[in-house]
């Protein structure tokens, strides 16, 4: 049994699973009318794997990774982080969760302009616990594991796209998460820099990181070890690519 912060819910999920979805489900309230924008989701993500979801627009993906990273919440159906079902938890414990084992990389970096590299990869810190030298430490190493020490001191202005998606990455890291979820992380970045962009979330994955994507480019989703498709609500497929 799961006890301790996150209280007493029940370990039901598989233990290599650090997602587990069951019957997903969210609707929005329009005025007169239901929005079903997730129908019935389905899906689990082993501890270490990758995974790309592709879809049309508004398909649901965003919808999907933002309650798979409790930054939302369901109309019905279950979510498990870690075996732990957050279908009862409180807000203040969904915020538990997310600082300790969710990183969130998204399309337009939303770093803090007036911070440089090193101050905004700090910056989820500040709340650990830790001092502020050897948050300066962490965020430094973050920094070198992003090949992007040598911009530490640059503002977001100063930096390429890329490098601040790089930036936003060193910062998801920032409180050991185990699980990265990036929405269209290379979606406002070139080619090549969106190349560059996939290959460290990969090279984050050998680290041990779970990586879970959204990306409208296979090129970009191709480099996860598995696919799905969402449309209208529901995954239409799954693809194993390696
Ligand atoms: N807060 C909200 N209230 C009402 N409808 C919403 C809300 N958020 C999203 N939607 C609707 O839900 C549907 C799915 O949105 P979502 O952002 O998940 O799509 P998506 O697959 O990520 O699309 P894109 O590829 O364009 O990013 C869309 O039709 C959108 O308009
Ligand atoms: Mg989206």
């Amino acid at each position: 049994m799961a006890r301790g912060r996150l209280g007493n819910s029940c370990r039901v999920s598989s233990m290599d699973e650090v997602i587990r979805v069951e019957d997903l489900r969210k609707t929005y309230l329009m005025g007169e009318y239901e929005l079903e924008v997730l129908r019935g989701i389905d899906l689990a993500v082993k501890k270490g794997d990758t995974l790309s979801i592709m879809g049309p627009s508004g398909s649901g993906k965003s919808t999907l990774i933002q309650i798979m990273g409790c930054l939302d919440i369901p109309t019905s159906g279950k979510l498990y982080i870690d075996g732990v079902d957050t279908s009862t938890m409180n807000s203040d414990q969904l915020a538990a969760i997310r600082s300790k084992k969710i990183g969130f990389v998204f399309q337009f970096f939303y770093l803090i302009p007036t911070l440089s590299s090193q101050d905004n990869v700090e910056l989820p810190m500040v709340f650990n616990g830790l001092s502020h030298e050897e948050r300066h430490k962490k965020a430094y190493e973050l920094l070198e594991l992003v090949g992007l020490a040598e911009r530490a001191d640059h503002r977001p202005s100063e930096l390429s796209g890329g490098e601040r998606q790089r930036v936003a990455i060193a910062r998801a890291l920032a409180n050991d998460p185990q699980i990265i979820f990036a929405d269209e992380p290379t979606g406002n970045l070139d080619s090549k820099s969106g190349q560059e962009i996939v290959h460290l979330l990969m090279k984050l994955n050998t680290k041990g990181y779970t990586i879970i994507m959204v990306s409208h480019d296979f090129e970009i989703a191709r480099h996860a070890r598995r696919i799905i498709y969402v449309k209208d609500g529901l995954i239409e497929k799954t693809e194993v690519v390696k």
